[in-house]
């Protein structure tokens, strides 16, 4: 479906406006579907060659936070500081993943994965960024576990940052924020192509850059804590320019890593390499042409502002109209390089929201230039988009969602290649639930499977998807919420350290052996109470 017009009643608009392109991008979006489907899904329906994975990100899983000659990082610091992440927790421990790698690629093994999904943690490599050496013991600790993920058939797919920097950088020159930390981003790129390149065929630069930037410098909710009001409650920052600086230096970042591989590493080394963002897919709350507008504009704000300088070279057209010269401008060297900075697109999707224009209405949150003028809300008439998922409050499960981002990327990428980073159902654990009703996760169960129904969908009307990884493997620290929300498809007991497999790892199992056995309840475990 398409908005019926391009930008309309731009007098009436309270910012100044560039000149209207008039550029008629598809939305896709028209009534979200409630309907799960209950038909039956299985692998063989995926095309041959589809990766199936997990994954996970060095600093929630490793601990081991200051052994064999890891520097500090942004979370190191931050989680230490009282207040900042839920439950007064850190993750210096977390899942000790650095100690019991080998058990947890067993895990994966008995889960019948192509493919781990995991990314590197910046100063166990390079404690100091390039301000110091490179830390053999981290090289070695990366060769163990990519050598013995070979071992058992798995491909690791690698990400160079999920989130963590080095504290060196944070003070020397406020990390992100500097132009200079795009030499020390293509430096540890660098060295991680040369160190494990070989064995390495698919590469993503960074993680969810446009979700980082917005919470650690917009909202303020992510190390360094930054943001302005009324975005957040921080003592420094400002929301509205730091965001734009933030974004352009971690575009600028992967592409001089992207180029580094192209240059020197690509040819011989036979991989590829990628970007991951974060995918919400946005539907208009009404069918008024300017909510149509709104969700293409929020559909700009998030994606495409990532994605658009990667593909096209430039910013979208959407950003331009709202933000006008407050966007960098990109030199042609700048934008030809850009251009070719990715041989696919990584999606990380969880859920799908609503998009109300705040041009013509009045909004209490999205009225501000840098929020694209529209409203983000899950409810309309006080009904829920879709089922709420048990943990992350604002998601919920609308399959359908998944179907519609792919086919936007599809259409404004000319199907550029695409893997499904991730795609998860958290769980809520305050303490006041039971280990079995954690282990048994039927819900966790009913997402995948709706999930993979919509993607067999997008794949079946042409989206060139290879791959779809499960966030996540296990249990792990969520950032700012600690441990109060649970991911895995097996449960991590903080105490013992022990994994114990939920119902929704041994589904996988089943899904991905192509055994089409009903899983109704966790083997072994006896319910204490009806869940
Ligand atoms: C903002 O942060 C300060 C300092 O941490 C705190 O005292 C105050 O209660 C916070 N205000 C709100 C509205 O959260
Ligand atoms: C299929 O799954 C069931 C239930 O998990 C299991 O008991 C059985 O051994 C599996 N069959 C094969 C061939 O793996």
């Amino acid at each position: 479906m398409e908005c019926r017009r391009d930008w309309p009643l731009e007098s009436k608009a309270k910012m100044k406006l560039e000149m209207p392109f008039l550029i008629s991008l598809l939305c896709f979006v028209l009534i979200p579907s409630f309907v799960i489907s209950h038909e039956v899904i299985t692998r063989n329906q995926f095309p041959h060659g589809f990766l199936f994975g997990t994954a996970t990100s060095s600093y929630q899983i490793e601990g081991a936070v200051d052994e064999d000659g890891k520097g500090l990082n942004n979370w190191d610091v931050y989680s230490h500081i009282p207040g900042k992440i839920r439950g007064g927790v850190d993750a210096d421990v977390a899942d000790d993943h650095y100690h019991r790698f080998e058990e947890d690629i067993d895990l994966m093994h008995s889960l019948g994965i192509d493919a781990y999904r995991f990314s590197i943690s910046w100063t166990r490599i390079l404690p100091k960024g390039r301000f110091g050496g490179v830390n053999q013991a981290g090289v070695v600790f990366y060769n163990n576990l990519i050598e013995s993920l070979l071992s058992k058939g798995i491909e690791p797919f690698v990400t160079l940052n999920h989130f963590d920097t080095p504290q060196e950088l944070e003070e020397r020159y406020g990390s992100w924020l500097s132009p200079l930390i795009q030499d020390d981003f293509a430096y540890l790129a660098d060295v991680c192509f040369q160190s494990f390149g070989n064995r390495v065929k698919y590469w993503t630069t960074i993680n969810e850059p446009n979700h980082f930037a917005e919470f650690g410098y917009m909202k303020g909710r992510y190390p360094p804590g930054r943001c302005s009001k009324p975005f957040g409650n921080c003592s420094q920052g400002n929301s509205e320019v730091e965001l734009v600086v933030v974004m352009h230096n971690m575009i600028m970042s992967h592409a001089k890593a992207a180029d580094i591989y192209r240059k020197s590493y690509q040819a011989k080394q036979g991989g590829s390499i990628g970007i991951v963002v974060s995918a919400y897919m946005y539907v208009p709350i009404s069918d008024d042409e300017v909510d149509c507008q709104a969700a293409k504009r929020a559909l700009a704000f998030n994606v495409a502002w990532f994605l658009d300088p990667l593909i096209h070279g430039d910013y979208p057209p959407e950003m331009r109209q709202v933000l006008g010269p407050q966007l960098p401008r990109f030199s042609s060297e700048e934008s030809n390089q850009l251009k070719h900075g990715i041989d696919f697109i990584g999606i990380n999707h969880y859920s799908t929201f609503y998009a109300k224009d705040c041009i013509y209405s009045q909004c209490d949150k999205g009225k501000h230039a840098i929020e694209g003028l529209v409203s983000i809300g899950f409810e309309k008439d006080g009904v829920p988009i879709g089922d709420p998922q048990l943990g992350m409050l604002v998601f919920h499960v609308v399959p359908s969602g998944l179907e519609k981002i792919i086919g936007y990327l599809k259409t404004r990428y000319n199907n550029k290649p695409m893997f499904v980073t991730e795609n998860g159902f958290s769980q809520k654990d305050d303490g006041s639930q039971l280990v079995n009703e954690l282990l048994q996760d039927d819900r966790r169960v009913e997402y995948h499977k709706s999930y993979l129904g919509s993607l067999k969908n997008a794949i079946r009307d042409g989206a060139d998807v290879r791959g779809y990884f499960v966030w996540s493997l296990m249990d792990n620290f969520e950032w700012d919420l600690g441990y109060t929300i649970r991911f895995g498809l097996h449960y991590v007991d903080y105490q013992t350290l022990k994994r114990i497999p939920k119902l929704s790892a041994k589904w996988y199992r089943n899904f991905l052996t192509n055994n089409d056995t009903q899983i109704g309840q966790v083997p072994g475990i006896q319910l204490k109470r009806e869940i």
